[in-house]
């Protein structure tokens, strides 16, 4: 049964791991607080986290990739590493192998019923996020982190925020979805954002597959035009959209080992920003570049499901509903929000079923409670 056994988070480590879906590869992330050299085994197997051979330990959030197929086939994996007490150029001085342990439950192919929870917009607020990501309990099968999880990228220490919620929702023991957001990309560090978060080869846009869910991640940047005086001359996401036009391009072009491929019931986008909808000055950018990315989504890949946070309300837009000023690919799921009144502060995430022709969504609190549910027909 699921989550029915974890073992204790090591002393060493700032969060459980976290398992995210990028293309054909899980990529685990383990953030520590003492410095320690990692590698994963499955099996007899070994993936290190290394720099070109040398195990990496300068370092507080260690990354390695696995193929997926692997860890889905084995069903378990551990954390290795030793600590590092010294460094030195020769005879360094680390201790002996320490290892944790932990299942994995992949979504098996033909499972009818997906358990999906989506967090985004969390602000830097973990508990109250982790207490609502809790909602199916050990019935969870994909936690989506959908962006603007940290208020701004002007610490490395904030990181740990996403790591935490990840962790303590998933425990290490099934897969996440990760997307940035316009506020991820605020800050010293935010250019180090794909060292420290999954991503496909530094991209944060790609397309993942688990079971019968396929999915395509995108990324629209800040949501302010590049030369607002907010970003100080710092950003060039026009050019970031325009590669994600061609990235869509080339999914299209791949469709038979994508979204067409066998077995696939259930075909999601995730993207922070629910790009069909044109906000009002100065949010209203790309108007041209976005509907583009409609169409290439409505007309080739016809998604089931559009997943989004970014406007800090809990609500379903079906196609041609009043957010839909671009020719929506599919119903948008807007799926978060905090409540701050005088005697509750709280958050509110979706709760997705996938199942047949239909998706259910649940907005849940961090009580469990339902605060309002919308039944979609795929
Ligand atoms: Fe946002």
């Amino acid at each position: 049964m699921k989550l029915e056994h974890i073992n204790p988070c090591p002393q060493e480590f700032d969060a459980f791991p976290g398992v995210y879906a990028v293309d054909d590869k899980y990529e685990l992330i383990i953030p520590v607080n003492t410095p320690t050299v990692m590698w994963v085994e499955i099996g007899e197997k070994k993936y290190y986290d290394d720099s070109n051979g040398i195990l990496r330990s300068d370092c507080t959030t260690h990354k390695i990739t696995v193929p997926m197929d692997v860890l889905d086939d084995a069903g378990k994996y551990s954390v290795c590493y030793r600590v590092v007490y010294e460094r030195s150029p020769y005879h360094p001085s680390l201790s002996d192998v320490l290892c944790w342990e932990s299942e994995f439950y992949p979504i098996p192919t033909e499972q009818e019923q997906i358990n999906v929870y989506h967090i985004s917009d969390a602000h830097g607020d973990s508990d109250h996020t982790v207490d609502a990501g809790r909602y199916f309990g050990n019935k969870l099968n994909l936690l989506i982190l959908n962006g603007d999880i940290i208020d701004h990228c002007g610490n490395a220490a904030s990181f740990l925020t996403i790591h935490r919620i990840t962790g303590n929702i998933s425990y290490g023991q099934i897969p996440t979805v990760f997307s940035k957001g316009n506020h991820d990309t605020r800050g010293k560090f935010a250019e180090r954002f794909h060292e420290l978060t999954p991503t496909n080869n530094g991209k944060p846009y790609f397309t993942f597959r688990l079971g019968p869910v396929w999915g395509i991640v995108l990324d629209c940047g800040e949501d302010k035009p590049d030369d607002h005086p907010e970003y100080g001359n710092t950003v060039c996401f026009h050019q970031f959209r325009l590669n994600q036009t061609e990235f869509i391009k080339n999914v299209i072009n791949s469709a038979d080992e994508e979204y067409a491929a066998p077995d696939v019931k259930y075909r999601l986008v995730i993207s922070h920003v629910p790009f069909a909808h044109t906000n009002r000055p100065p949010f209203d950018i790309e108007v041209e570049l976005y509907t583009e990315w409609c169409r290439l989504l409505r007309e080739h890949i016809k998604p089931d499901l559009m997943i989004s946070g970014h406007l800090h309300q809990t609500f379903v837009c079906p196609i041609g509903g009043n957010i839909d000023h671009k020719g929506q690919p599919a119903p948008v799921v807007v799926g978060s929000r905090h409540i701050h009144t005088e005697d509750k502060d709280d958050f509110v995430g979706a709760a997705i079923t996938l199942c047949g022709n239909s998706a259910k969504v649940l907005f849940t609190d961090g009580d469990k409670q339902v605060v309002d549910s919308t039944d979609i027909t795929l």
